[in-house]
């Protein structure tokens, strides 16, 4: 299965379907699931330091490694600037904290999780730092100063390319601004009910991918994610059709609408039959008037709204719908 990539402004290349990690937080489960994927062909894995999963991850690469199964060059990898890890000066910390888990010397891809920063208290609700009031102790690192940051990890080579996520147009202009090296990719939410044409038309304009994040909606999120009464990505009918035309699963389908675009996927699966499936989208293609009709199905919905972060200058999560 030979699978596509695009080439970074840095002239880098990045396989266009990633294997997604998120929630997956039990060890055998992660390992298994990164052996399915490496074994099905998967070179590109997304993680972050907020997953708690990279110490797993990392120990499967090494087996890998050392059965000389896998070379480090072949692999692209994802990691994630955790949010109370701003201040330009902590930044490598986090970096360090991620490669040490990952058992790697460098990460291809590093992101700055997302546009909001937080202070360490000791207390937390849920993920997030709170303060003596549990409100969300938010701090205020301008972007730009943490963009600095990864521009120093860049420059180390502890990360072959960086990037961002969660980010909306205003606040990528404002990291190019001042740049010396221009973020390489924007992750964010992109199903067929949440297209972000415009994102992507914008991010393109300037040299910078779009990887989608949650490409099936995440039908799996948690709770507080869960719009009351919301049409569910994969239920969509126009993709269903589709997919009885070409013989292939509805997953296929989102997927190859998405890639055909020319957006990165980062699907998340432990089922080793739909991680071998997620990264069949390469050996057939969608008609023009194809692509219209599921372009046509946008609904600019957005689950992950940051909703969480709503007290914090930096929000609202992406451009306003
Ligand atoms: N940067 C960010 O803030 C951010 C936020 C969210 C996600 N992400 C990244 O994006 C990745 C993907 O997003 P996600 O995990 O939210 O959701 P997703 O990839 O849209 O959906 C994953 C869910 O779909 C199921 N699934 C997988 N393949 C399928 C197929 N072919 N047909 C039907 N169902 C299928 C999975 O179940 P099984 O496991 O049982 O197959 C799982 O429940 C994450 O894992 C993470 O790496 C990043």
């Amino acid at each position: 299965m030979s699978v596509q990539s695009v080439t970074l402004h840095n002239g880098r290349k990045m396989p266009l379907v990633g294997l997604g990690s998120w929630q997956v937080t039990s060890p055998e489960e992660c390992k298994d699931s990164i052996r399915a994927a490496l074994d099905a062909g998967y070179r590109h894995i997304d993680t972050a330091f907020a997953y708690q999963n990279e110490a797993f991850i990392g120990e499967v690469l090494q087996e890998y490694f050392k059965a000389g199964k896998l070379k480090r060059e072949d692999l692209f990898v994802t990691t994630k600037l955790w949010i109370t890890y701003h201040e330009r000066e902590r930044v490598s910390k986090c970096i360090d904290e991620s490669l040490k888990n990952l058992q790697l010397d460098y990460v291809d891809m590093y992101l700055i999780h997302v546009p909001v920063s937080m202070r360490e208290t000791g207390k937390r609700m849920g993920l997030y730092p709170v303060d003596e009031n549990n409100k969300p102790a938010f701090s205020e690192v301008p972007l730009v100063e943490t963009w600095k940051g990864m521009e120093q990890v860049a420059r180390a080579g502890k990360a072959k390319s960086i990037g961002v996520s969660n980010f909306n147009m205003k606040q990528v202009e404002l990291i190019c601004k001042s740049a010396e090296i221009k973020p390489a990719t924007n992750q964010v939410e992109c199903h067929l009910y949440l297209q972000q044409e415009k994102l992507f038309r914008f991010l393109k304009e300037r040299g910078i991918t779009l990887t989608a994040y949650s490409p099936f909606g995440s039908p799996a999120r948690p709770a507080n994610l869960q719009k009351e009464g919301a049409p569910r990505v994969l239920d969509d009918p126009v993709a269903k059709e589709l997919a009885t035309k070409y013989k292939r699963s509805v997953g296929q389908i989102h997927l190859r609408y998405l890639v055909q675009r020319g957006i990165i996927v980062i699907p998340k699966s432990t089922n080793p039959g739909r991680i071998q499936e997620n990264l069949k989208v390469f050996d057939f293609n969608l008609s023009s008037s194809e692509m219209s009709k599921l372009a046509s199905q946008d609904k600019k919905l957005r689950f992950f709204d940051g909703q969480e972060f709503n007290t914090h200058p930096n929000y609202p999560f992406g451009e306003p719908l």
